[in-house]
């Protein structure tokens, strides 16, 4: 049996029409434009085409982009400045500052920084804390992204056994917290995790986001599992270019899994889809409504 293919790309578009139709309702009654700043410090290749995405991903939904760029050689204090100038400004409903920062820039001094009620990541602790707590709070995108598309195929997922691959604030541990809302018994493993595969090999949901090239190979699979990977890692290609692959042996694990992400055209389309749901939500809560 082969695995159904979830297609993030496809209700990717179906979220991004959503927040259309709310964002033009809510110019049209309320005559509010959410509004979203992207904060890129330095010149990292990858950060610079994830930003230019959102930033057109606002503008095709009707928001007001704002992109705010420093150099490289920014200091934690001027970044705070700016931070502290977007948390004032009412036209600005979201901020959002793109990771990884400079070496010499505190990460979590600048998430810290963040206004709750604008950090449309998710990460701020206040935030993280809700979500632990079961409370209404932003959620980061991609485990956002990660949930809708499990329920593409798995509506109810009370009592499955989950395993999340990988703890990171960004995507493991948010994740585990959604699953357990959702009812789910969640394992969360990673690099000291003894036994892998036969941790992957008991689980009705497996969602890998470790950032290693295919590392879960198809025999690791319970059959007719539903496997989310959040892997984007870019791999030399036999025709001398490069592919992206996810963290997941596709073409092995499609075999055994009921229902898989591809790479690209999975998760990776959701992450600036709940991104944009997340602003409005935002807006929506700084204007009473929410
Ligand atoms: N860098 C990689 N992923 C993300 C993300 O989801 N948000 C931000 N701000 N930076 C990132």
């Amino acid at each position: 049996m082969t695995a159904r293919i979830i297609d993030g790309a496809a209700l990717a578009k179906s979220v991004r029409a959503g927040v259309a139709d709310h964002t033009a309702e809510l110019l049209k009654r309320q005559g509010i434009k959410p509004g979203l700043a992207v904060v890129l410090v330095g010149e990292n290749p990858a950060s610079q085409v994830y930003v230019r995405n959102k930033s057109r991903a606002c503008e095709e939904v009707g928001f007001q982009s704002y992109t705010q760029k420093l150099p490289a050689t920014a200091t934690e204090v001027e970044l705070l400045g700016l931070i502290a100038e977007l948390n004032e400004n009412p036209q600005v409903h979201g901020i959002l500052v793109q990771l990884p920062l400079p070496p010499d820039i505190n990460e979590s001094s600048v998430i810290n920084a963040i206004h709750p009620i604008k950090d449309v990541d998710g990460f701020h602790p206040v935030n993280a804390g809700r979500l632990a707590s079961g409370l209404m709070s932003l959620v980061p995108c991609t485990p956002q992204g990660c949930m809708m598309l499990i329920r593409e195929v798995l509506p109810d997922m009370r009592g499955k056994k989950a395993l999340v691959v990988g703890r990171s604030n960004i995507v493991g541990k948010p994740v585990a917290m959604m699953l357990l809302q959702a009812d789910c018994t969640v394992t969360v493993a990673h690099s000291r995790t003894r036994d892998l595969p036969e941790e992957c090999r008991q689980a009705d949901i497996l969602i890998a986001a470790i950032g290693k090239p295919e590392f879960i190979r198809g025999d690791w699979i319970k059959p007719g599992a539903v496997v989310i990977d959040v892997g984007i890692n870019r791999v030399p290609a036999a025709d001398g270019k490069t592919k992206l692959v996810g963290d997941v042996a596709f073409a092995e694990a499609v075999e055994r899994a009921g229902a898989i992400t591809p790479v690209p055209g999975g998760v990776g389309p959701m992450t600036i889809a709940c991104l944009l749901q997340n602003t409005l939500q935002a807006t929506m809560m700084q204007s009473g409504w929410a």
